[in-house]
Parts: structure tokens; C-alpha cells; sequence
């Protein structure tokens, strides 16, 4: 049988750098486990702009949508602000989630024990946290038509316009109570249903599917607002959260921190199955393309290599090598190795990003 198939597109500023310990993370399970991978690299965003005039070329895009699984290191940075909107870096990003469908998108946030100490929340809030933060990632006010800048009189308007079908929010939904089954068995909706009408379909919809599919799991509905609050007063109170593509995006950022670091957040991004069963996926971390740090070796590796370990547990059933690679990651951080975005304020001496690959390396050695 071919080998699974990997593109890479290690995209803009710190992106190229947590990539290349995710690439030393891949070739040591071809070396130490059998699991080889067909790997393709490529360009996106700003350094796709840069070669060919656009954020991703139709080549790229293509083989996105051939391949087993992409991993993303992430896009964008000052140097491509004063773009056109249709040529900057995020839309490269966008296009591949939109094209490839990718409308379910997991940002799990664990706080390592190792790391409780550190979170800027007190530590008996966030020790042992484990959620899901379900984000719908290809529609909503992201897509939404009419959109634009338009002149209304002497002044400019802007417009977005947030829209749901019952279809995507019916698909995403049932996505959220899947995983729910697989773990704690609980789902929180989150929306603004006191203020939209796309929320009140929106919990309508998560609703009937739960009545319908799901009456097993327990569900419950809170404003997005409240979220936001019950994410930093009492995050254990929550397993599965589903929200929408906006809300998902900045309660995700938010979560990320009750981890630690924004450096620490992995995401999946799923679509429908192929034809080989495997779901049309992207991986990727949370985090941006950090400027400020660009090029002095002090990003954190770990939210990009989690996100490998995501694509082995959800693309290639490889959850025995998941664990491991996740149970090394846990080791290096008890054993107190640390990012710069991981000194607590007791200090310390952090590694490089270099470094933190050769513990997390090490770890898998001696795992
Ligand atoms: P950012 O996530 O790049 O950075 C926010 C802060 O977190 C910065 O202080 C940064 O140094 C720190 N940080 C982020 N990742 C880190 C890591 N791995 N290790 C250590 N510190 C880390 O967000 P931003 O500054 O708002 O955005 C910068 C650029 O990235 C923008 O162009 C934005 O559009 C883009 N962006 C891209 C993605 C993506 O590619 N998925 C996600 C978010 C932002
Ligand atoms: C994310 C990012 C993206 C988003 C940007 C870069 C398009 O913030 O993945 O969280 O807004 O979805
Ligand atoms: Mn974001």
C-alpha cells in the first residue's frame, strides 16, 4: 500500500520555524515506528504572494485537495498589510478551508499539570482542564454576502453579513455531539440568540438534532458573551463547546490562554470523508505568524506539533502513536523545559524552538 500522503505548507514568519521540528517529529516515527509519509512542501500566504502574485496558487490548491492530510504553520505579517484584501495571506488560508470544505474545526485545550502554575488564571481553576472548542470554520459572517466597502453618501460603509443554512449548522452540530461521545458526554451551544436571528436558528437547529440523534448527550445553551465570561471564571464546567466561525475564533484564542500560551493550541480543521474514509483535513495551531518574535528562535514548537499528533489520531487512526507523541510533550514540560512564552514569573532560562524539539525528540526516545 502507498504511504500516506502529508503536504506541508509552512507559510509566513514563525510558521517556517515550528515546522521544521514538526518535520524532525515525522521523520523520527518513519525511522522509529514504520509510519512513513509521503511529505510535499509548498507555499502559502505571504511567501505564496511573494513567489507567485497570490496568497495560494491553483497548484497548491490542488494538491491540498489530493492529498491524505495538510499541516499549516500559519500566515500573514506586517510586511503584507498594505495589501489588496483579495491578495493578502489570511486568504489563501481562507480559500483552502472554504474549497476543501472544512467545516468542522477542533481546538482542544489541555492544561498540562506541569504547566497549571503558569496559566494567568489561578491553579485550582485550570488544573486538569481538557475541552473542545467546536468552531464552525466555512461559513458565517467570514463568507456571508453582501460583504464589502461601499460609499453611501460622503461616507464609507462596511458590510459583513452573518448567514447560516440549517444544513451547515445542522453538519457542524452533529460533528460536536460525536466528539461529545467520545468524552465527557456533554455539549454546550454557544450563540446570541437574544440578538440575532441566525442564533436563534442556530440553537433551534442544535437543538432538533439532539431531540432527533442525540437525546443521550447532555446539551445546554448559553449566550456567547457569558461564554466568554464562564470560559475564565469556571472552564471545567465545560467538555464540548460548538459556536459559530466568529464566536469560535476569539473564545479559541481566549481557551488558549487558559492553557498557558497561545504557543501550546493545536487545531484540527475536518471535513467529509473521501472516498478512502479518511476526512478532508488541515492541521494547524492556533496561533499566528508572531512578528514580534520572527527569526530569533524563541517560538514555541508544541502547538504545531500537537497538531501532528491530531492528524495522526484523526487522519491515519494512529491513536497509539498520538498518545505517545502527546505523552512526550507532557514529559519535556514536567521535566521544566520552556519556551520563552512559557517562563512563569518565578524565571528561568528558556530553550529555543530548536531546542524544544530536541527534548520532545529525546522524550520519544526514551518513551
Ligand atoms: P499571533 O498569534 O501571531 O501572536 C499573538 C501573540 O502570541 C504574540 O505576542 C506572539 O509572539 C505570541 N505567540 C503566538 N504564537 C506563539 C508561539 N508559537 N510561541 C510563542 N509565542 C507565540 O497573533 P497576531 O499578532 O494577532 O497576528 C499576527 C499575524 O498572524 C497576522 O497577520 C494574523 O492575521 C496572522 N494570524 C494567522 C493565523 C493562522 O495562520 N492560522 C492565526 C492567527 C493570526
Ligand atoms: C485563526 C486565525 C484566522 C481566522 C485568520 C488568520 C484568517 O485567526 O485561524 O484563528 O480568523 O480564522
Ligand atoms: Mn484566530
Amino acid at each position: 500500500m502507498a504511504n500516506p500522503s502529508l503536504l506541508i505548507l509552512p507559510g509566513d514568519g514563525i510558521g517556517p520555524e515550528v515546522m521544521a521540528q514538526v518535520r524532525r517529529v515525522i521523520d523520527w516515527f518513519g525511522a522509529n515506528k514504520d509510519l512513513v509519509f509521503d511529505v510535499s512542501e509548498d507555499l502559502v500566504g505571504g511567501a505564496a504572494y511573494d513567489k507567485h502574485g497570490t496568497p495560494l496558487h491553483d497548484d497548491t490548491m490542488a494538491k491540498a485537495q489530493e492529498v491524505d492530510a495538510v499541516l499549516l504553520g500559519a500566515v500573514g505579517g506586517p510586511k503584507y498589510d498594505d495589501l489588496d484584501f483579495a491578495v493578502k495571506p489570511e486568504r489563501g488560508l481562507l480559500r483552502l478551508r472554504k474549497e476543501m470544505d472544512l467545516f468542522s474545526n477542533l481546538r482542544p485545550a489541555q492544561c498540562f499539570d506541569a504547566l497549571a502554575d503558569f496559566s494567568s488564571l489561578k491553579k485550582d481553576v485550570v488544573a486538569g482542564l481538557d475541552i473542545m472548542i467546536v468552531r464552525e470554520l466555512t461559513s458565517g459572517v467570514y463568507f456571508g454576502e453582501p460583504r464589502g466597502i461601499h460609499k453611501e453618501g460622503n461616507e464609507r460603509v462596511g458590510v459583513n453579513t452573518q448567514r447560516y443554512t440549517e444544513s451547515e449548522i445542522a453538519r457542524v452540530a452533529r460533528s460536536a455531539f460525536e466528539l461529545a461521545k467520545r468524552r465527557g458526554n456533554k455539549v454546550c451551544s454557544m450563540e446570541k440568540a437574544n440578538v440575532m436571528e441566525s442564533g436563534i436558528l442556530w440553537r433551534d437547529v442544535v437543538q432538533e438534532i439532539h431531540d432527533a440523534e442525540y437525546p443521550e448527550v447532555e446539551l445546554s445553551h448559553m449566550y456567547a458573551d457569558n461564554g466568554a465570561m464562564q470560559l475564565v471564571r469556571a472552564p471545567k464546567q465545560f467538555d464540548v463547546i460548538v459556536t459559530d466561525n466568529l464566536f469560535g475564533d476569539v473564545l479559541s484564542d481566549c481557551a488558549a490562554m487558559l492553557t498557558g500560551s497561545l504557543g501550546m493550541l493545536p487545531s484540527a480543521s475536518l471535513g467529509l470523508p473521501m472516498g478512502n474514509g479518511r476526512p478532508k483535513a488541515l492541521y494547524e495551531p492556533v496561533h499566528g505568524s508572531a512578528p514580534d518574535i520572527t527569526g530569533q528562535g524563541k517560538a514555541n514548537p508544541i502547538a504545531c506539533i500537537l497538531s501532528f499528533a491530531m492528524a495522526l489520531r484523526y487522519s491515519f487512526d494512529e491513536g497509539a502513536n498520538a498518545d505517545l507523541l502527546e505523552g512526550a510533550v507532557q514529559k519535556v514540560l514536567a521535566d521544566g523545559v520552556r519556551t520563552a512564552d512559557l517562563m512563569g514569573p518565578e524565571g528561568g532560562t528558556p530553550v529555543s524552538t530548536g531546542e524544544m524539539g530536541d527534548a520532545i525528540l529525546a522524550a520519544l526516545d526514551a518513551a
